[in-house]
């Protein structure tokens, strides 16, 4: 979520379209939502003074840092407290979802964050708040909001944080539930947990949604961003919270074109069915419950087959936040090997900012090589588009990292290709299309 990564995609909620109401619970069973590139001009972040070369080079940053986030978060229970004061880079978000908290519903931007769990809102008064566009939300003006108290159930399933010699969750005065919630970059909001009114629309209404109320903010996120929702399996996020519609969803990411949108749904709507779906299985995983686990047995360049030896269950994690895919350096390594012989031109250049595999005189290159990605029971073939990126005119870079933190299969690899994830199943599917057809 937030480190100074950003996040190539950013969901907005553009419009909702395709409704299909169940009346009696007032819970649609399936909707969805538009979903824009991040650097599209149609985007709170869009830069227009940036050149489109600088932010292709801003991805790889920000695909490391959101790798050496999830290697971070992924060992921490407790303990954070030392780092806690730490300043912290400026950070975007993978997708910023608009969303209505409350009665009378209040719209807002919020990063969308498939990797962390939490629902939160800046909430007035706000003495730590970072700055943000539209007024801070105060629980007092909803008659939704109900405070929970830390004996709770929602209380006691949010992870344990040491914060200056103080456990949280913990019991405040009013024996209200006061968290403490932070992330790999050091951010991390604090403040009451709640229960609230979250809807996309009058027809997509998720009551008593566990909602925490940040009166303690800190780190720096956009000034359109007025909380993060999380998106990963974890009790507390939104997909869980939205019941049977939230055990399926879906997206399609197009390439990079400021007048494209695509959807993100959830529900019946999510489920795609286009020639050439391939599925494998969602592993369960000791090591969090929120992230989506993958297992990656190897990848195919040419003819050659790279295996990955370290097999363990569940040994990546599917991203649509995350530029690049970070894979195990030595399997990397071998990897970049065969892309280099198979691509035989001679023009590479080592590390330019931040990607390790280059060329330039890119109309010159006649052979880009098959490209396989071998999921368990799911083979992908990859065009070149999905692992090259252009970072300017002329030169074109690998689009792949090596990690020593937690490998990731990120936003180019999966341009062009329906995902579907099915938490009743526990499959993630795919399907090549173009997404700028959907
Ligand atoms: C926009 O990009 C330019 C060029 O990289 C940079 O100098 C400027 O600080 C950026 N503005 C914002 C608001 O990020
Ligand atoms: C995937 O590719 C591997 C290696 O080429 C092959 O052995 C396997 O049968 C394929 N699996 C499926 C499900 O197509």
């Amino acid at each position: 979520m937030h480190s100074q990564i950003s996040l190539s995609f950013t969901l907005i909620c553009l419009s909702l379209s395709s409704f299909s109401i169940n009346a009696a619970t007032n819970k649609p069973k399936g909707f969805s939502i538009d979903l824009i590139h991040r650097d599209s001009p149609l985007s709170p972040f869009f830069n227009s003074s940036m050149t489109h070369s600088e932010r292709i080079q801003n991805a790889a940053l920000r695909s490391m840092s959101r790798a050496n986030r999830f290697g971070q978060s992924s060992s921490s229970t407790a303990e954070t407290s030392e780092s806690v004061e730490t300043e912290v880079l400026p950070n975007d978000a993978s997708y910023l979802m608009k969303i209505s908290v409350g009665t009378p519903p209040v719209e807002r931007w919020a990063l969308a964050d498939t990797g962390s769990d939490l629902i939160w809102f800046q909430c007035s008064p706000c003495p730590q708040c970072y700055p943000q566009n539209a007024q801070f939300f105060d629980p007092k003006s909803s008659s939704t909001y109900m405070s929970l108290s830390c004996n709770s159930n929602p209380c006691s399933a949010l992870p344990h944080f040491l914060v200056q010699g103080q456990t949280y969750p913990k019991c405040g005065t009013n024996n209200e539930c006061t968290y403490f919630y932070s992330y790999g970059d050091q951010s991390y909001t604090n403040g009451e947990l709640g229960t609230e009114s979250v809807s996309f629309s009058q027809a997509a209404l998720f009551p008593k949604t566990v909602f925490g109320c940040g009166h303690n903010n800190h780190g720096l996120y956009n000034m359109n961003n007025a909380g993060l929702v999380g998106l990963g399996q974890g009790t507390l996020s939104l997909v869980s919270q939205m019941g049977n519609v939230g055990r399926k969803f879906s997206y399609c990411l197009p390439p990079y074109n400021p007048k494209i949108t695509t959807k993100l749904r959830f529900g019946e709507d999510a489920t795609i069915s286009e020639n050439g779906l391939v599925s494998t299985p969602l592993i369960a995983s000791s090591d969090s419950k929120t992230y989506y686990y993958l297992n990656l047995e190897g990848i195919t360049v040419g003819q050659q087959k790279v295996s990955l030896t370290s097999q363990s269950n569940g040994n990546i994690i599917i991203d649509s936040g995350t530029t690049l895919t970070l894979l195990p350096s030595s399997f990397y390594d071998q990897v970049e090997a065969l892309v280099k012989q198979a691509v035989g031109a001679d023009q590479f250049i080592v590390q330019i900012n931040n990607h390790k595999l280059c060329y330039k005189n890119v109309n010159s290159i006649q052979n880009f090589p098959n490209f396989e990605v071998h999921f368990t029971g799911a083979n992908l073939s990859l065009k070149p588009r999905n692992f090259f990126r252009m970072i300017s005119n002329d030169v074109m870079c690998f689009a792949m990292l090596p990690t020593e933190g937690q490998p990731i299969y990120g936003n180019v690899a999966q341009i062009n290709f329906e995902v579907e994830y099915d938490l009743d199943q526990k499959k993630v599917s795919f399907a090549p299309v173009d997404c700028t057809k959907q």
